[in-house]
């Protein structure tokens, strides 16, 4: 069966994985990033046939009405699976936190959940299926210098089980991806030492692959996956901060 899938931070480094895995899998993936739309990298033109983009901001409500009535417009009536996996770092000692970075963060990674996943919930429920997925972190158990992230984690958590529970009866689940460290942009304002000694702390003794995380979100999208719900899926090789 053809189904739609959206990607929120579909041109970063876990979001373009997952992109290419759910091309693989037959989808037809937006990605819905704040970056200006772009065609795939060269190296997915084998595959890029059913890709296509769109420009929001997950923080604003109104930037993801506005993105829901353009797919309309462009032909997408029926988004069956949602990724919530845009996010940002704004990392600091809680004595040196700023407003903007709290905001900022809690608005990127937490009111997304509710902005995106609002425009789609409707649609899902009348056709009785959906697959939801969040992107959590390590991070939500409470990580030094991240008040702002590991609420915002933690809280993407609660959205996801609140919501299993609501919607188990329209055969749509929801689940939580909880990656550890990740080789992504995302990290790169990690300074080397404290990256280098992270590692060493990381029982598989190394960072995961965006395709690691990209293939447990295609089996939680997956048709095989219709009685798990409410779950928090580590991915973390055993590392915990
Ligand atoms: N990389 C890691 O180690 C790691 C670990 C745990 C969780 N995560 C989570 O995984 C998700 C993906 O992270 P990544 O590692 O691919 O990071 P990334 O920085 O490579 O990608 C993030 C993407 O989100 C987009 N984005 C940022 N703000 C946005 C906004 N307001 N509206 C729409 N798009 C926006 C960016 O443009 C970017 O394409 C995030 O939620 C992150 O918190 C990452």
């Amino acid at each position: 069966m053809k189904r739609t899938a959206i990607v929120t931070g579909g041109f970063g480094g876990i979001g373009l994985a997952i992109i290419r895995q759910f091309l693989i899998d037959g989808y037809e993936v937006i990605a819905a990033d704040i970056r200006e739309p772009a065609s795939l990298p060269g190296e997915y033109a084998d595959i890029s046939g059913k890709f296509h983009s769109v420009k929001v901001d997950v923080s604003s409500f109104d930037s993801c009405m506005k993105m829901k009535d353009e797919l309309g417009e462009r032909g997408f009536e029926a988004i069956d699976i949602i990724v919530n996996n845009a996010g940002i770092t704004r990392d600091s000692l809680i004595a040196k936190m700023g407003f903007d970075q709290w905001d900022s963060v809690i608005k990127v990674d937490l009111y997304s959940m509710f902005n995106v996943t609002k425009q789609f919930v409707n649609g899902m429920i009348e056709r009785k299926f959906g697959r939801i997925i969040n992107t959590s972190s390590i991070s939500r158990e409470g990580n030094i210098g991240q008040c702002n992230y590991s609420a915002a984690k933690a809280g993407v958590v609660g959205f996801t089980k609140a919501l299993a529970r609501e919607l188990a009866r329209y055969g749509i689940t929801s689940n939580a991806v909880s990656p550890g460290l990740v080789n992504t942009e995302i990290l790169s304002s990690i300074p080397q030492n404290i990256m280098e000694a992270l590692i060493k702390k990381i029982p598989a003794g190394r960072l995961a692959r965006p395709d690691e995380v990209a293939s447990l979100v295609s089996f939680l999208a997956s048709e095989n996956a219709a009685y798990i719900s409410g779950e928090v899926i580590n991915i973390n090789g055993d590392f915990m901060f």
